[in-house]
């Protein structure tokens, strides 16, 4: 079960930091910025936002791009991940943006979705994926 030993405090200040990556996304075409702020099992800290492409499909999402960047600087698993956007509700993260942080979570890892008035909630990768196909299963 996903123990939370985040205070609130944290919690926002995790959000704020994350929201002020929005302006870093390049999303010329959608203009539609997301963030996401990764803590790993180490303690560090990495960010990614989307960078989108003139050829639509080659976009690549925040998620999916802090995650390589952490697992470069060597991380093992996701302890929290922050992911925000624009969205009047907490974002909610792609279906193959839940698969790649899938493979990099575990029950303890924490996922706060949030949006840029600091609304959010908290979710664990089962929440998010349930019954997901993974590393275990091959
Ligand atoms: N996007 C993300 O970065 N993460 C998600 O989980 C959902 C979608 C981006 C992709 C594209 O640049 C823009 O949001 C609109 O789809």
């Amino acid at each position: 079960m996903t123990k939370l030993n985040l205070t609130e405090q944290e919690i926002l200040n995790y959000i704020d930091e994350a929201n002020k990556l929005l302006e870093k996304a390049y999303v010329p075409y959608s203009k539609f910025p997301v963030a996401a702020l990764l803590i790993d099992d180490n303690g560090n800290v990495h960010k990614g936002v989307n960078v989108e492409n003139a050829s639509y499909g080659l976009t690549i999402c925040a998620e999916r791009n802090v995650i390589p960047t952490a697992i470069t600087q060597g991380m093992k698993k996701i302890k929290f991940l922050v992911v925000t956007g624009g969205t009047p509700e907490p974002i909610s993260p792609c279906g193959a943006c839940r698969q790649v942080i899938s493979e990099f979570s575990d029950d303890e890892t924490i996922i706060i979705l949030a949006n840029k008035d600091r609304k959010y909630n908290i979710w664990s990768i089962n929440d998010l994926l349930p019954y997901s196909f993974g590393p275990k299963h091959l």
